[in-house]
């Protein structure tokens, strides 16, 4: 009996030895950042006289008129019970009709006193039928491009920012590895044509939000909940941005574009920092979001973990496969533990953060670390997306100022920042959201499509001046 006691002793002094092992190890690893109110200013002296200010939009959610995508087929899709899964029932439609207002859009972007635009080209418009190039679409986007570089913007072009052809899904789209070839020939096709006029390529917009929407939750075209699927189709994506850039690199004028990925990094943390259920649920889902896609591009190895599902390639040409870090970021997100895994991955909003439209808080300090975070790939930083959903615009200038503050923090202790921009010129089709999100710095009539400059649009366009 007293060896029992004995062992028993041992075995709970071995697990509170774990515990608190774990606990200081995760709580060491991911301190939990909250700043104090003067912790956010901006040194504006450390922007560098070439930052690039922008703002970012994608193709479907601006041009108008994509009818040839597996969005628009998304959007006249109906699900199991009889309903659209877009928010209202929206449809893209003229969105905002950016492919005829450009003109007009450019000079907007000039009276916020930017120097640079990310935009999206559509490749369902540019090759509507496999094999077929719409030589009028890339006209368009030369157009674009010119008005751009002639207006002093620098332009940077995304190859695949969500959408893709209809006949591109018909073959399967990313989720066959052997249709990879036909993407990197779209983006081999456009980098000739624009070599010349453009210096900075994203490859492919957030991967792991594709994945996420479109085969785990469901809510992205094509509507699957496979993780295992998911798991595959994000290392296709990953091959395919590899094959891109290196393809790249390999053509007349490669070596000195800037070619990049973005990613979009979500701050995921656990609820209690004591509890190793919580801290579980946070690692597993960052793992699967973020450090799948981060390790790829460090070390060309691929480990997709979201349990049941585990995943493990190679493609080591993917090492190093860029030559910025393009990152996106919005918020945080809390989770707590449970044994029904589908409640445990609900995600869960801090009550003590100013709240957005979306079902996010505003946490500029997330901003911070994910620069920390994507410094890590080792190479220069551009924050290609940051905005905030806003429809009174009552936080929309704290919220541009606050993370400034955090990019200028990062900068002053050396990180090597090269771009801001915003998310959005102008509201625009959000996705499942359809419009019922605004975005925009510029709000949007979309039966009008009048424009109007929305006031915390102002708090960016002083701290762009001040520079
Ligand atoms: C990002 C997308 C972008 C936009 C913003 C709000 O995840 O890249 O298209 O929808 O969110």
């Amino acid at each position: 009996m007293k060896v029992l006691i004995k062992i028993l002793k041992i075995l709970l002094f071995a697990i509170l030895l774990i515990y608190i092992g774990a606990i200081l190890v995760w709580n060491f690893s991911q301190p939990a950042v909250k700043w104090k109110k003067e912790d956010f200013k901006i040194v504006s002296e450390v922007f560098p006289e070439d930052f690039m200010w922008g703002t970012a939009t994608a193709a479907h959610q601006v041009e108008g008129n994509n009818t040839n995508n597996n969005w628009y087929a998304w959007e006249h899709s109906l699900n199991e019970d009889n309903e659209s899964t877009i928010h209202n029932n929206d449809k893209s439609g003229k969105a905002a009709d950016h492919w005829n207002r450009y003109p007009e859009d450019i000079q907007r972007m000039q009276d916020l006193g930017m120097n640079a635009y990310r935009f999206s080209i559509e490749w369902s418009k540019i090759e509507p039928e496999q094999g077929i190039i719409d030589r009028a679409a890339i006209q368009h986007y030369h157009d674009l491009v010119d008005s751009l570089n002639a207006a002093g913007l620098t332009p940077m072009m995304t190859f695949h920012h969500f959408t893709q052809p209809i006949w591109f899904d018909d073959l399967g789209g990313f989720e066959k590895e052997e249709n990879i070839s036909l993407f990197v020939k779209f983006c081999r096709l456009v980098f000739e044509e624009f070599v010349d006029k453009v210096d900075y390529y994203c490859t492919i917009n957030e991967p792991n939000v594709f994945i996420t929407g479109g085969y785990v939750r469901g809510d992205f075209p094509p509507g699957k909940k496979d993780p295992q699927l998911a798991g595959e189709v994000l290392f296709n994506l990953l091959k395919a941005h590899t094959l891109v850039y290196r393809t790249i690199k390999a053509l007349p004028g490669g070596r000195d574009a800037k070619v990049g990925i973005v990613k979009d990094i979500f701050v995921f943390e656990p609820r209690n920092r004591f509890h190793p259920g919580d801290w579980l649920v946070a690692r597993t889902v960052d793992k699967a979001f973020n450090e799948s896609t981060l390790a790829f591009l460090k070390t060309g190895y691929y480990n997709f973990e979201f349990p049941p599902v585990s995943i493990s390639k190679e493609y080591r040409i993917g090492k190093g496969s860029y030559d910025f870090a393009g990152l996106n970021y919005y918020s945080h997100i809390i989770f707590d533990f449970s044994f029904d895994q589908e409640k445990a991955l609900e995600p869960h909003m801090p009550e003590d953060e100013i709240k957005t439209d979306m079902e996010y808080t505003m946490y500029p300090e997330g901003l911070y670390t994910a620069i920390k975070r994507i410094a890590s790939l080792g190479a220069p930083i551009i924050i290609t997306e940051n905005g905030v959903a806003d429809r009174d615009d009552d936080i929309r200038g704290l919220y541009i100022q606050e993370h400034l503050s955090a990019v200028s923090k990062a900068m002053e202790e050396g990180y090597d920042i090269d771009g801001y921009f915003y998310w959005s010129l102008m509201d625009n089709f959000e996705w499942a959201e359809g419009y019922d999100m605004k975005f925009g710095l510029y709000a949007l009539d979309t039966l009008s499509q009048e424009r109007s400059l929305r006031k915390g649009a102002l708090t960016l366009k002083n701290i762009i001046q001040g520079n």
